[in-house]
């Protein structure tokens, strides 16, 4: 795994931004893995502006976000098509037959899992797939001790999931306690993987992510294994890391 140490989180975006833009440049039909949560936003943020400028075109990427609750409408505010819709997909004015996000109100989830993988797979599998960590360890929403062959499938959330994630919410009664998930060897699949982490507070995971053991009670590890990973870390993130 490959480590690059930035300052602080608008440094972070802007590699984070870099990595995005030379598979775009240099990949014929470029597939994205995005992620949501507060992690990728600047690096979001950069890529529309770099569109308003007129300085770049995306009409010929493709996207596939890693995770969605289930039970929420895509105008949910708390949904992630909608944060992806108004942070991304609507601002970069994203044809939607060039977005894919796991459908939280399917009838039948075992169908929709295996439409979301197949879709992938007719896409070329994924070029550059973007992550955040959970405290806990998670990738997507693949908690503790999910198993490192999971494809993309259903999960409850954990407590600790659900308390972190809540304050995306008007209350806590309305955070969904079910998502659905691409799996960890949907995500290992991926041809190269950048993960961003920034902040203190995921300092201990970040350690479990790169010195830890290889094990699916943190779901992180197993990019140890990915021949292509880049972390980006915020040197608060970085503070625990053996080697300073
Ligand atoms: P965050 O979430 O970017 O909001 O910290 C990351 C995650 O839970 O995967």
């Amino acid at each position: 795994m490959k480590v690059i140490r930035v300052d602080d989180y608008e440094a972070l975006s802007k590699k984070a931004y870099e990595f995005f833009i030379h598979t775009m440049n240099t990949t014929e039909q470029p597939v994205f893995g995005l992620a949501t949560g507060s992690t990728p936003k600047g690096l979001y943020e950069l890529l529309v502006d770099e569109y308003k400028q007129k300085k770049q075109v995306f009409e010929h990427i493709q996207t596939f976000n890693l995770d969605e609750y289930v039970g929420l409408a895509k105008d949910h505010p708390g949904s992630y098509y909608y944060y992806m819709y108004e942070r991304f997909f609507n601002p970069l004015n994203l044809d939607q037959k060039q977005v894919n996000v796991p459908n939280g109100l399917t009838p039948n989830f075992d169908e929709e899992c295996e439409r979301y993988e197949q879709k992938i797979a007719e896409a070329g599998g994924i070029d550059l797939q973007f992550l955040g960590i959970g405290v806990n360890g998670h990738i997507g929403f693949n908690e503790p001790g999910t198993s490192f062959s999971s494809r993309t499938h259903i999960v409850e959330l954990t407590k600790s999931t659900m308390e972190v994630n809540s304050r995306f919410f008007e209350t806590k009664e309305e955070m969904p306690n079910k998502a659905i998930t691409m799996g960890i060897k949907s995500i290992m699949g991926s041809k190269e993987i950048v993960l961003l982490v920034n902040g203190e507070h995921k300092a201990e995971a970040l350690k479990q992510t790169i010195e830890g053991n290889v094990t699916e009670d943190f779901p992180a590890s197993v990019l140890q294994k990915h021949p292509h990973v880049t972390v980006i870390a915020d040197t608060d993130a970085c503070k625990k890391l053996q080697a300073q």
